[in-house]
């Protein structure tokens, strides 16, 4: 058997392992060809947090033949293996093998944030006459700021769970109650998000909350991807299309202005696909110079609070493509900015500069502060209900 053929084989025998596949018996194949495949999902051990608790660790394995691992600890998917055009499969977000990765790293790989994703300028916001202080965590330009929820946010609490089964899809269901004053946070919010995979290789993240007093709330999930394979150079190469008209400029603490500026004839025009390489170090730009590349958000052209197309994502030598389709108004495109080659990768070797992306769909940073923005402020008796879905193929 020569090299490429005993690759596409073995490629082939891993697609049809992780799918279940049956029928394939190692024949080299297509996703297509795998026959019938059964989707499953199985628990085992993850390890211990530094604190002594026990953090499981979820195997799913989508019938469409995408696979991938989550775990309470964060509510976060550690692994995520989906096809390139040949078939083979590689684990195309970035995290960690053990949990201390995540506890030492604070980069929130895959996890839930919560209770409000981005920023909050100051720390502060007032609500109904009431000023509440949260803890600043993050001070890019030297300027201090809560993120993703604070100093311990929902990345960082071990979660119930459960799994779930419905017909074809298979899941996990995560819940978690943050007591009244956590981080500083108004209400006692009782939360659930809900990972199913579905036989179509969709990703669906379903997140509910409710409270017993109003508090903010913005929910949203930190993926990494890199369609490469995790820790396989940058993400610069990548095609993205957002489906945005306006972003929301920053000043130097990445806090938005309260803008809405148009995005056309500038580096932050992704309405139709560009190389996120092309115009990430642009000079003269000031919302890249503070963003130190692409940090933003951007105003999706959906504004329903119904399931649409946010982005679009495609590497040419896999053929990954992947769609973001989501209920939230906005989603923030990080670049992986932050990321350097101390941050080790789950193949062994270590991760880089724009090593991976995220596309956060959420509601706009700073929205407490900002009445202009759409609310964010959950009050009891309402249910808070939202869908975000990444669906995988290939071009
Ligand atoms: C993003 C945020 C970035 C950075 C990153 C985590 O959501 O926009 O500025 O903080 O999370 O490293």
């Amino acid at each position: 058997m020569n090299s490429v053929v005993r690759d596409l084989a073995l490629a082939c025998v891993t697609v049809a392992t992780l799918a279940g596949c049956t029928t394939n018996k190692g024949r080299c194949c297509k996703m297509s060809e795998c026959g019938k495949s059964k989707a499953s999902v199985t628990v085992s051990p993850f390890g211990k947090t530094k604190t002594g608790l026990e953090v499981k660790q979820f195997h799913l394995v989508g019938a469409g033949g995408v696979a991938m691992d989550v775990i309470d600890y964060g509510a976060r998917v550690v692994r995520l293996w989906t096809p390139d055009r040949d078939g083979k499969l590689a684990d195309i977000t970035l995290g960690f093998n053990q949990v201390s990765g995540y506890e030492d790293i604070d980069l929130y790989f895959g996890s839930t944030i919560g209770r409000f994703g981005n920023r909050i300028r100051d720390g502060k916001f007032t609500l109904d006459g009431v000023t509440y202080t949260i803890p600043c965590n993050n001070d890019p330009g030297g300027i201090p700021c809560t993120l993703h929820g604070g100093t311990s946010g929902f990345n960082d609490r071990v979660w119930d769970s459960r799994t779930l089964t419905n017909g074809d899809d298979v899941g996990v269901e995560f819940t978690m109650t943050s007591p009244d004053g956590d981080q500083g946070y108004p209400g006692k919010l009782d939360v659930k998000v809900t990972y199913w995979l579905t036989a179509k290789n969709v990703w669906r993240l379903e997140y509910e909350a409710k409270t017993d007093k109003a508090t903010p709330v913005n929910l949203t999930n930190h993926v990494y991807f890199n369609f490469h394979g995790e820790g396989n150079g940058t993400i610069l190469d990548h095609e993205l299309t957002l489906f945005a008209d306006y972003m929301t400029p920053v000043n130097a603490g990445l806090i938005p202005t309260g803008d809405l500026a148009p995005v056309k004839g500038t580096p932050f025009d992704f309405t139709s696909p560009w190389k996120i390489g092309d115009r990430v170090n642009t000079k003269d730009n000031e919302q890249i110079k503070f963003g130190g590349g692409y940090d933003h958000n951007w105003v999706l052209r959906n504004q329903s609070g119904k399931l649409a197309a946010a982005a679009a994502l495609y590497e040419k030598t896999s053929g990954r493509y992947m769609e973001v389709w989501t209920e939230e108004p906005g989603i923030q495109f990080y670049c992986g900015n932050f990321l350097t080659d101390s941050v080790p990768s789950k193949s062994g070797g270590h991760l880089t500069f724009r090593g991976g992306l995220a596309l956060e769909t959420q509601h706009y940073p700073d929205s407490p502060n900002k009445s202009s923005f759409p609310s964010v402020i959950l009050r009891p008796g309402q249910l808070y209900k939202t869908a975000t879905e990444y669906r995988f193929s290939t071009r």
